[in-house]
C-alpha cells in the first residue's frame, strides 16, 4: 500500500482540515506511516498566523525534495499560507518540484486534483481569491477516538489590525445547523465522549433565522451520549448574555471559557481593533463569574504590538493579574504583509518584545502551582486519553479545566469518562486516584 503522512501546522482548524485531507487521500487507497523516509505523499497543512511558521515550513520543504528524487515522493502543500500571494509567488518561482498547491477554498477539490496528478502526472495550482462555500459531506479520518473537532463557521469579518486570518480564510460562513447537530449525533454513535465546536470566530455562528451560537449549544447538549462540550475562539465583543446563559444552564459545556484578551490596554486594544476597553473586558469576565460561580479562563495574548509602551504593558500584566487565568497562550507580536499593524511606523524592537514576553511568562510561571491547588481533594470527571510515556501503569486524561491528570489505571478505562481524586499537583500536571475502584 502507497504510504502518505500530513505535516499540520497551526490551529485546531487547520487540525480539523488535514482529518478531513486524511480522509480524501485514505479513499485514494493511501495509508498514514510516521516515517518519512517511506513516504509516497506528503501534504504539508500551512499556517501564517505568525513568521517562524513560514521559516519551519520552507526548512521543511526542502528535506522533502531529496526523497521526491530518491522514490518519486508526491509533495501537496496547501493552506492558509498558499492564499499569500508572496509565498505563492515565491513557491511558483523557487519550488517548482511541487506537485499539488492549494489553497483554503479548494480543499474540497484535493482528492480529484491528487487523482490527476497521480494519473496524468501533472502539477497542479489550485489556488483561488474566491470565498469558498460551506462544503459538505468530505470524507474525515478523525486523529481520536473518544474527542472530535466540529467546524461550525469558516472565515472572520473581524479584521484585528495584526492578524492575516481575515486575508486568508475569507468572510465568515455559517454550516447550517441541521448539518452540525448530524455530524455531532454520529459522532455520539459512533461512542466520541467530548465535542469541540472550531470557528475563527464560534460566537458570532449564524445559522439563519435568528438561530445562534446560543441556540446551537443548547441543541449540542441535548445529543445523547456528548459529556462534554468545549468551543474555540469566541470574541469577547460576541460574548451575548444568550451565550452566558447557555453555558450557565448547561453543565456539559466546559466550565473554562477560552476568553482572548490580546492587549491590556484600552489604546493598543483600539489600535488593534478589537472593539472592547480593558474595563469591559474585566467587567464582562466579572459578570460571567457572577452568573456562573466555577468558571474559569484562558487567553490569547500578544506582547510587543506597535507603539506599546511599558504602560500599555503593565496594564496587560494587570489584567493577568486580575483574571487569574488557568491557561495563557503568549505571542510575540509577528508582522505580517498585508496587514493594517504592519504598516505601523511605530514597531517596537525585537530586545524589548522578548523582554516583556519574558515578564509575562513569568507571572504567569509563578502563578501556575498557586492555581493548581484548588483541585486538590477534589473529584474530577476525566476523560482518558492514553498511557502515560513513562510508565505503562500510569494514565493521563484530562478534566473539563484542560489539565492533564496523571492516576494509576489500566487499558480498559480509555476513551472513559471516570471520576478522580486529586491528590497532587506537578505545575504542568496534576496526579490522582480513580475514584470507587
Ligand atoms: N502576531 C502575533 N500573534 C498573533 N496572533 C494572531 N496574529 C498574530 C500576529 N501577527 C495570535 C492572537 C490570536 C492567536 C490565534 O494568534 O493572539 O488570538
Ligand atoms: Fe484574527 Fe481577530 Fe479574526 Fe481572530 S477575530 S481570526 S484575531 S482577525
Amino acid at each position: 500500500m502507497k504510504k502518505y503522512m500530513i505535516m499540520t501546522f497551526g490551529c485546531q482548524l487547520n487540525e480539523n482540515d488535514s482529518e478531513k485531507i486524511a480522509g480524501m487521500v485514505e479513499n485514494l487507497g493511501y495509508e498514514k506511516t510516521d516515517d518519512l523516509s517511506k513516504c509516497d505523499l506528503v501534504v504539508f497543512n500551512t499556517c501564517c498566523v505568525r513568521e517562524n511558521a513560514e521559516e519551519r515550513l520552507f526548512g521543511k520543504i526542502g528535506e522533502i525534495k531529496k526523497l521526491k528524487e530518491e522514490r518519486g515522493t508526491i509533495i501537496a502543500i496547501g493552506g492558509c499560507m498558499m492564499q499569500e500571494e508572496h509565498i505563492l509567488e515565491k513557491i511558483k518561482k523557487s519550488y517548482k518540484y511541487i506537485d499539488l498547491v492549494f489553497g483554503t477554498h479548494t480543499l474540497n477539490k484535493f482528492e480529484e486534483d491528487l487523482k490527476k496528478i497521480i494519473e496524468e502526472k501533472k502539477k497542479i495550482r489550485d489556488v483561488i481569491d474566491i470565498d469558498g462555500e460551506v462544503i459538505e459531506g468530505l470524507p474525515i479520518k478523525r486523529n481520536d477516538k473518544s474527542k472530535a473537532s466540529v467546524s461550525i463557521m469558516y472565515g472572520c469579518n473581524n479584521f484585528c489590525s495584526y492578524c492575516i486570518v481575515p486575508y486568508v480564510r475569507g468572510r465568515e460562513r455559517s454550516r447550517k445547523k441541521e448539518d452540525i447537530l448530524k455530524e455531532v449525533e454520529s459522532l455520539a454513535k459512533e461512542g466520541y465522549k467530548e465535542i469541540t465546536l472550531l470557528g475563527q470566530n464560534v460566537n458570532s455562528y449564524d445559522g439563519g433565522d435568528g438561530y445562534k451560537f446560543s441556540n446551537l449549544l443548547y441543541d449540542v447538549c441535548k445529543i445523547e451520549g456528548i459529556e462534554r462540550i468545549r468551543f474555540i475562539s469566541p470574541h469577547p465583543k460576541d460574548f451575548t448574555d444568550d451565550v452566558i446563559k447557555a453555558i450557565k444552564d448547561n453543565k456539559k459545556i466546559s466550565r473554562i471559557v477560552h476568553l482572548p484578551l490580546q492587549s491590556g490596554s484600552t489604546k493598543v486594544l483600539k489600535e488593534m481593533n478589537r472593539k472592547y476597553t480593558k474595563e469591559q473586558y474585566l467587567a464582562l469576565a466579572e459578570k460571567m463569574r457572577k452568573e456562573i460561580p466555577d468558571i474559569l479562563f484562558s487567553t490569547d495574548i500578544i506582547v510587543g504590538f506597535p507603539g506599546e509602551t511599558e504602560e500599555d504593558f503593565e496594564n496587560t500584566l494587570d489584567v493577568v493579574r486580575k483574571m487569574n487565568y488557568e491557561q495563557i497562550f503568549m505571542f510575540i507580536y509577528s508582522r505580517r504583509v498585508g496587514t493594517v499593524a504592519d504598516k505601523m511606523e511605530n514597531q517596537i524592537p525585537e530586545e524589548i518584545k522578548h523582554k516583556r514576553f519574558e515578564r509575562l511568562k513569568k507571572l504567569y510561571d509563578d502563578n501556575v502551582s498557586k492555581n493548581n491547588e484548588k483541585f486538590i481533594g477534589k473529584v474530577e470527571k476525566i476523560l482518558v486519553d492514553g498511557e502515560s510515556k513513562n510508565n505503562e501503569n500510569m494514565f493521563t486524561g484530562r478534566n473539563d479545566a484542560n489539565k492533564v491528570i496523571i492516576f494509576e489505571g489500566s487499558k480498559d478505562l480509555i476513551g472513559k469518562m471516570i471520576n478522580v481524586k486529586i491528590t497532587e499537583e506537578h505545575k504542568w500536571y496534576l496526579k490522582g486516584e480513580v475514584e470507587g475502584k
